[in-house]
């Protein structure tokens, strides 16, 4: 047993209060930052209780089911699983999603993307349906925010991940949205292919961390979220080649794409989009840190050269 298997097995004081502070404890043992918030929120999921009501019941008891029920919460995080996955709940855009680990926990950055994405599909709102692509959908975090705030959105949602898929229709059917998304299982452009579509828009947080880079990660991240949604490949741009390169050809002329980047990455991105000679220049946007975290380029009329096939390097 681990010094912390150890502690989490001791007898947990009596008292709603007496628990947290113990918990608090524990998770500060196991060298967790911040362990005063991890415990206060487990405990709440185990007693199904709000904030005020905890700190109102400070002296009531616990049960012993309920005791059990939190040393197993805290077990589990002080092996390093997100809270987030332990209590299924994630807020993005002020929405409560479902989450579980076959999907990437919604960051607030991401929220930009939506804020962007809107902007642009502001602009197709006379039309009876906005046509919108997103690919990678993971929770379906942008996929719903879009069709939330969209009313005429029609939205494909692509994941290569059939489990995720199966997440984000939880999302969609919480959030009253899932008669305008379909959810097509495939490798980015493939499900869409197969139906000859086109989008007024296509949006994407595709994977952009570099492949050496992902045991560096905090244990959070790389033990526990799925290595499908973080790695991009060798220099972290490969999905970007490839949504880039292939993406005009499911866009209506004047449609953008839109993609979260890292925040080093803008000016390669850029370039991709003008090495293809398919897309106007590139707008990139900062988020609340001041850091890139957008970049968005419109599709450019057929009628220009052939385009360039972007290969690596
Ligand atoms: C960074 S996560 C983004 C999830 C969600 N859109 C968000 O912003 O929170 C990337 C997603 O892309 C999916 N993915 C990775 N490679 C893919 C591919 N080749 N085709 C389709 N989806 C892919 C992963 O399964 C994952 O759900």
């Amino acid at each position: 047993m681990t010094a912390v298997e150890t502690a989490i097995a001791q007898e947990i004081p009596f008292s709603i209060r007496g628990a947290l502070l113990w918990g608090v404890q524990v998770l500060r043992q196991a060298g967790l930052e911040n362990s005063r918030l991890d415990a206060e929120v487990l405990l709440r999921h185990t007693l199904d209780m709000e904030k005020e009501q905890l700190y109102m019941n400070g002296d009531a008891p616990i049960s012993a089911g309920q005791e059990a029920k939190f040393r197993e919460l805290l077990l589990r995080r002080s092996r390093r699983e997100p809270v987030v996955y332990i209590t299924g709940h994630k807020e993005f855009w002020s929405l409560d999603f479902f989450v579980t680990p076959a999907v990437l926990i919604p960051r607030p950055e991401t929220e930009l993307l939506v804020e962007v994405a809107l902007q642009y599909a502001r602009q197709f709102a006379s039309r009876s349906s906005v046509k919108v692509l997103d690919i990678g959908t993971g929770s379906g975090a942008i996929s719903v925010c879009l069709a939330k705030e969209q009313p005429t959105a029609a939205i494909v949602a692509v994941d290569i991940s059939p489990v995720a898929l199966d997440v984000a229709r939880v999302n969609a059917r919480r959030h009253g949205v899932v008669d305008r998304i379909r959810f097509l299982p495939g490798d980015l452009f493939a499900p869409v292919k197969a139906v000859a579509e086109t989008f007024d828009l296509i949006v994407s947080n595709p994977p952009y961390i570099r492949s050496g880079e992902l045991p560096r990660l905090a244990p959070d991240i790389h033990r526990w979220e799925p290595t499908i949604a973080l790695d991009g490949g060798p220099d972290g741009f490969d999905t970007y080649r490839r949504i880039i390169e292939e993406g005009h050809k499911y866009l209506v002329t004047g449609g953008p794409i839109v993609l979260e980047i890292g925040a080093d990455m803008a000016p390669d991105v850029a370039d991709l989009f003008s090495r293809t000679g398919c897309y106007g220049p590139a707008s990139v946007y900062q988020d609340y840190a001041g850091k890139d975290r957008v970049i968005a380029a419109v599709k450019l009329s057929t009628s220009g050269a052939a385009p360039t096939s972007i290969s690596r390097g």
